[in-house]
């Protein structure tokens, strides 16, 4: 029975809601100060004023110096296990060809499926793990993890396997999902139906198996149509799985308006979202999760137009991204300062998307993203004297100390020498 005592907190921030929070709302952030946390095995104790507390008696007290204290992250949005990487393909952006020519000449997400295929299942733990590492540096405590550099049922099997191997062995809480259908390989490239049957073929063996909660799609120009799609989550829909969707991350098919009719979990990208798809989507529970590195990342392209999905009123997260090709960073703050600067949305509409609302992004609204009572003590210490650092000095870890279910998974250290 551990007890530990957070004190001399600066900030507070707790992200209390009962649910997602949603348009305005988003805007408007709780900050508490003197404010202590008491955390017994693992989970938090008490949330109080710090007078309240300090004398209680306790294993452990730790000084945050002023610090501002929140909720671990939560990145609802990864490729984490995947084999090789792209570096060449570097070239190729900067001379502007374009994501789908790449792909379309068999690299981009074929070339990771080489690699993914070739990979044992050894190495791409041992992968998945090093990214996990350097995701808790950062100050992520959950993630949602995809498959989608196999499609093929062992691949997809041997990534799945990966993500739940990492799962039962890594501090960070993994959500995982199915993404068979990301890209068409070329023995399928006449007739893509054919493999979205095989995927679906996979359906009930994954849920056996316990290896996925959600299935996702690549809804895109060269990819899977609207119609495809459709069809492919319905039936993942049938036997009981959340959805997701890549929506409108190029080209504007109207994947956003699918992620709504089909009540899915999250819509993802929305770059190129419609107006009429925006009204849909904020009139809607399904969650926008927006990736604005992935548009940073490849070059071009708009940024989803974040103000206006808020200011309508949808529920928005973000998150990396994080995948060899279009988005190569486990930085969740370098996005946190992306959504400032790039989608222009505010500090406060910031921190509710990487904590309450990216959490409900992945069915874990009720264990991650808040400080509360009888949770598991996920939580951050920043080296930062207020809420609103962490965007603006940007491209670089802010994290003092990380804990993950009340132990410390990461702690800046100083330098050697
Ligand atoms: O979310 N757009 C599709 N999938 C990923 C990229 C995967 C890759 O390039 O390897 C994305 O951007
Ligand atoms: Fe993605």
């Amino acid at each position: 029975m551990k007890t530990i005592l957070l004190y001399n907190i600066g900030q507070l921030l707790t992200m209390e809601s009962d649910g997602p929070v949603r348009g305005k709302a988003m805007n408007e952030l709780d900050v508490k100060e003197k404010y202590a946390i008491l955390i017994k095995d693992g989970k938090i104790e008490a949330v109080q004023p710090e007078s309240e507390l300090i004398d209680v008696d306790v294993d452990e007290k730790i000084d945050c110096e002023g610090r501002l204290v929140t909720p671990g992250l939560v990145d609802p949005h990864t490729h984490l296990v995947f084999g090789g990487s792209r570096e060449h393909e570097m070239a190729l952006k900067q001379q502007g060809v374009p994501y789908l020519d790449i792909l379309k000449q068999g690299g981009g997400i074929l070339s990771t499926v080489r690699a993914t295929r070739k990979a044992s299942e050894e190495e791409l733990y041992n992968k998945a793990m090093f990214h996990l590492d350097r995701m808790a540096s950062y100050g992520i405590t959950t993630i949602e993890a995809k498959s989608g550099y196999g499609m093929d049922q062992e691949t997809e099997l041997k990534q799945l396997r990966v993500a739940k191997k990492a799962k039962e062995n890594h501090p960070l809480d993994i959500v995982s999902t199915f993404l068979g259908a990301h890209a068409i390989t070329e023995d399928y490239k006449d007739n893509p139906e054919a493999l979205l049957d095989e995927m679906a073929s996979m359906f009930d063996q994954i849920k056996e198996e316990n290896l996925a909660e959600f299935v996702d799609i690549f809804t895109e120009t060269g990819v899977f149509t609207v119609e495809q799609s459709r069809r492919y989550l319905q039936k993942a829909k049938d036997k009981g799985f959340g959805l997701k969707i890549h929506a409108d991350e190029i080209d504007p098919l109207g994947g956003t308006e699918l992620a709504v009719e089909l009540g899915a979990t999250s819509g993802d990208h929305l770059a190129v979202t419609t107006d009429e798809g925006i009204q849909k989507l904020a009139n809607s529970d399904t969650i926008g999760v927006l990736l604005p590195g992935t548009i940073f990342y490849l070059g071009k392209g708009e940024f989803a137009r974040a103000r206006k999905m808020i200011d309508e009123g949808a529920i928005i997260a973000i998150s990396t991204d994080f995948n060899p090709g279009s988005s190569v960073t486990e930085n969740l703050q370098l996005i946190m300062s992306l959504a400032a600067l790039k989608l222009k949305m505010t500090p406060e509409e910031i921190w509710h998307a990487v904590t309450v609302n990216a959490a409900h992004a992945i069915h874990r609204g009720d264990v991650a993203g808040q400080i509360k009572v009888g949770r598991k003590a996920d939580i951050v210490i920043w080296d930062a004297p207020n809420y609103m650092y962490i965007p603006y000095h940007y491209g670089v870890n802010h994290t003092n100390t990380v804990f993950k279910e009340g132990k410390i998974i990461y702690k800046r250290g100083g330098l050697l020498g």
